[in-house]
């Protein structure tokens, strides 16, 4: 019994030593004194031990076990030392290499621009209407006062899909959709973002599609007065307090009287520049009280409601609010020019 325990504390000390990682280390811990371990089996079988021998071989067992169990720990710690050692060794990392930066998206300009443009209508009641960008010629022209042969219709002209389907050369047919969909002479505050698109060049300040914010309101004794509170607070929110508004008369089939407004400029504030061609003034959209002809063939009343309309540029905005000189930098889709903008 003597010499079967020496022999087992022989081998199992061997096999500590040999052990090179934890993982091993373990088997050799489970294989001496695990349940069914060597040394486990040893003291099972004590019974068949004489009685004088047994205290003389528990106290050998005993210094066996205890033996063993420093050597596996001072093992085991000295195998996570050096597995530490090798992980730090491996895994270095070169703390002064440059950072990952995260690439953070934002919006493109144009869209910063115009949720601003629909946030300060909204904040004057206004909701948010829209139509499609193929658009039938009766929208797009007729029931906007334009007929067939109205010599207006040039200056519009657009990408025919038939000759009565084209992309729609302007927001202003949401107005006569707006109106149709609501009950006759029902108030309306509305404006209607979207594209639009018209034969024509593409240089610093012409695109065949371009953006325009229509705006609608009808209601009862709406005049030009309030056409003129309206547009002025809205222009005061987008380019300052400062800014002042003129109107110049104008002809827009669906609007009567109809009105150019213009901006006092925003670069030079009126004293004269380049952008305003030594104007002081900017041109910035076309506006109008409501035709008779229009309210009527929408079902609306012109006798007993009255309302006024206007329409702007997006691009152009944007362009006087970021200083951008050239119109087609927002198609160009290059990161450079759009990541510069933050509204
Ligand atoms: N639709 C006109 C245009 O594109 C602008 C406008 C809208 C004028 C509403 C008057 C009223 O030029």
């Amino acid at each position: 019994m003597k010499e079967k325990l020496q022999d087992i504390q022989k081998t199992a000390l061997e096999a500590i030593k040999k052990a090179t990682t934890v993982a091993a280390l373990n088997e050799v811990r489970v294989a001496y004194l695990g349940k069914k371990g060597s040394l486990t089996t040893i003291l099972r079988s004590m019974g068949q031990v004489s009685p004088e021998e047994r205290p003389v071989i528990g106290k050998l067992v005993n210094a066996v076990r205890n033996d063993l169990e420093t050597s596996i720990a001072s093992k085991q710690e000295q195998l996570q030392q050096a597995e530490l050692l090798h992980r730090l060794e491996t895994e270095k990392i070169d703390v002064t290499l440059p950072g990952r930066s995260k690439k953070l998206g934002q919006l493109h300009p144009l869209t910063q621009t115009l949720n601003k443009i629909k946030d300060i209508f909204r904040n004057m009641g206004y909701s948010i209407a829209e139509g499609p960008q193929v658009e039938t010629d009766y929208f797009n022209f007729e029931a906007l006062n334009l007929p067939k042969d109205h010599p207006a219709r040039d200056m519009q002209d657009s990408f025919y899909i038939t000759s009565d389907i084209l992309l729609r050369t302007q927001t202003s047919p949401v107005q006569a959709r707006t109106m149709q969909a609501h009950n006759a002479n029902e108030p309306i505050r509305i404006i209607a973002p979207g594209r639009v698109y018209r034969r024509d060049d593409y240089d610093a300040t012409h695109s065949p599609m371009f953006t325009q914010v229509e705006g609608l309101c009808i209601d009862k004794n709406i005049n030009f007065a309030d056409l003129k509170g309206t547009l002025l607070f809205a222009m005061q929110e987008l380019f300052g307090k400062n800014v002042k508004l003129r109107f110049r008369p104008s002809f827009f089939p669906f609007t009567e009287p109809s009105a150019e407004v213009d901006i006092s400029c925003v670069m030079c504030h009126g004293k004269g520049c380049r952008v305003c061609k030594n104007t002081g003034w900017l041109e910035i959209l076309g506006a109008g009280i409501v035709h008779p002809n229009v309210l009527r063939m929408s079902g609306y009343d012109p006798e007993k409601v009255s309302g006024f309309a206007f329409g702007m540029g997006v691009e152009r905005i944007a362009m006087l609010t970021y200083g951008v000189s050239d119109l087609r930098l927002f198609f160009d889709n290059d990161v450079r020019f759009l990541q510069q903008f933050h509204l």
